[in-house]
């Protein structure tokens, strides 16, 4: 009797122990994004299909279910409500033949919308159907549609909505809904197979979805277009549109529902290593209103990782009139404020080099995000060191005063001082560091691998004072298990 209870004792103590423990490896590892979105395993690159749809961000992107590298491209499917925290669904759109060829007829890049006019036919009740139009490469543009939002796919049966031609490359379509014509745009990245100058972005129109019709062509473009109008934020009752391309950069112009009409030159996005296809949500409410873009951080190494790829921290574009013309800025989403943890501040504080020298030496960590307002005073430089330890000095983000560049991991970019001040935001993950100056002006994206255990944050300044005007450090939870 003894031996039965005390066994029964053991058993029951053994299941809570196991049941009460969360797995502590389960998006934990060294290199693990832990609020940038990384699949579980296996190698994705590029957003796919971004739409919102009553309450649900989806994210689609592309995904290798076969292995670390590129190849057998699917579109992988994540949803969220809060662009921080998101629940991984099954493979949404599989490739259009069942060969063992690494990229016949897979599924390639695209988009998606709300079929809000049900033009397809296929809506169930009151849901709407969500439409994704993708590449399958060498064999069209075609689409996959959803009538239980976006939990089951099913390939549209009249495809390919734009036949395969051998003698041109042609990609990614990305879809909107063009109000004035009353009519859908897909702006898709063409080539001729023969010219390599041809490289650019198609526009056709469609009023069904399926029957399109060519309109125009703009050259000097490559992969993954995007085309949105937005509201200037400074002059509200003037809207522009903006072209983008597969880096993020973009023209800033006109759109007559046929034809792009640039009046910027084309202009840089990002100055990292590591930001690319970018693509913006479909579909986002009007009360909210906003213009939220994601990219891949092409380029990243994540060694002995079960994953390959991570996304960028999700951004709010918004459209602004400057002195010198206007230009698209771009800051984190403030839902990553859902994640803050613990937060460290100063304020008008002056630091002076050899005197009181790294004044936030109580901020540590791995995760953080980083707001400050820096008076330039008299130094000739400052900085941080991210990730610095006892055998490492860390990663060094350096503006140079004189030269007015900013720069981090091998690459910089100009950040001009308003009144002697700049400002900076810093996202810091395992695996990134994302820079966002002068209110979201100048943006470097990129990819790190620091030292294990390496949690210390130095501020720097050389050759005279440094002001803190105001800082904000905050240590950044997981999004991927329960707050600590
Ligand atoms: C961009 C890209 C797209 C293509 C996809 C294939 O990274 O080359 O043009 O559709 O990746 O995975």
């Amino acid at each position: 009797m003894k031996s039965v209870s005390f066994s029964l004792f053991t058993l029951i103590f053994l299941f809570l122990l196991t049941a009460s423990k969360p797995d502590k490896k389960y998006y934990n590892e060294l290199y693990r994004p832990q609020f940038h979105f990384t699949p579980e395993k296996n190698w994705h690159n590029d957003p796919n299909g971004l739409v919102y749809y009553d309450g649900e961000y989806h994210m689609f992107y592309q995904y290798n279910p076969k292995g670390n590298e590129w190849g057998y491209m699917h579109w992988g499917h994540a949803v969220s409500t809060d662009l921080v925290h998101w629940e991984h669904l099954p493979v949404a759109i599989y490739p259009d033949e069942n060969s063992e060829d690494k990229e016949y007829c897979t599924a390639f890049s695209g988009s998606a919308i709300v079929d809000d006019r049900n033009l397809l036919g296929k809506q169930q009740g009151d849901e709407k159907t969500l439409v994704a139009f993708y590449t399958s490469k060498s064999c069209g543009q075609r689409i996959a549609y959803s009538t239980d939002r976006g939990r089951t796919w099913e390939k549209y049966e009249g495809n390919p909505v734009i036949a395969y031609d051998e003698t041109d490359d042609a990609r990614d379509p990305k879809v909107i809904w063009h109000e004035p014509t009353q009519k859908y745009v897909m702006v898709l990245y063409r080539k001729t197979l023969d010219d390599d100058k041809s490289k650019g972005i198609s526009f056709y129109t469609s009023e069904n979805l399926v029957d399109w019709e060519y309109k125009s062509h703009v050259f000097g473009f490559y992969e993954c277009p995007d085309l949105i109008p937005m509201q200037v934020s400074n002059r509200p009752e003037e809207t522009k549109w903006v072209l983008f391309d597969g880096d993020g950069s973009y023209l800033i112009g006109n759109f007559d529902g046929e034809k792009f009409a640039p009046e910027s030159a084309k202009m840089k996005s990002d100055f990292g290593k590591n930001y690319y296809a970018t693509q913006t949500w479909s579909n986002i409410p009007e009360e909210d209103g906003r213009v939220i873009q994601i990219a891949w951080m092409r380029g990243g190494t994540f060694p002995d990782m079960p994953f390959n790829g991570q996304m960028t921290f999700p951004a709010e574009l918004q459209l602004t009139k400057f002195s010198f013309g206007y230009k698209v800025t771009r800051k984190p989403v403030a839902e990553i404020e859902l994640l803050h943890d613990k937060q460290y501040s100063w304020e008008n504080e002056t630091q002076i080099p050899g005197i009181n020298q790294n004044i936030i030496k109580k901020a540590k960590g791995d995760c953080l995000h980083i707001i400050g307002e820096f008076d330039l005073k008299t130094c000739n430089n400052f900085g941080f060191f991210i990730r610095n330890g006892k055998k490492t000095a860390g990663t060094e983000l350096l503006y140079d005063v004189k030269r007015g560049v900013l720069s981090v991991l091998g690459t910089s970019a100009p950040v001009m001082p308003v009144d002697n001040k700049i400002t900076l935001e810093i996202l810091v993950d395992r695996a990134s560091i994302e820079v966002f100056a002068n209110g979201g002006q100048t943006v470097i994206s990129n990819c790190f691998n620091p030292e294990e255990g390496a949690e210390n944050l130095v501020l720097f300044n050389n050759g005279g004072e440094l002001k803190v005007n105001k800082l904000d450090i905050f240590k950044l939870n997981s999004a991927w298990v329960p707050s600590k």
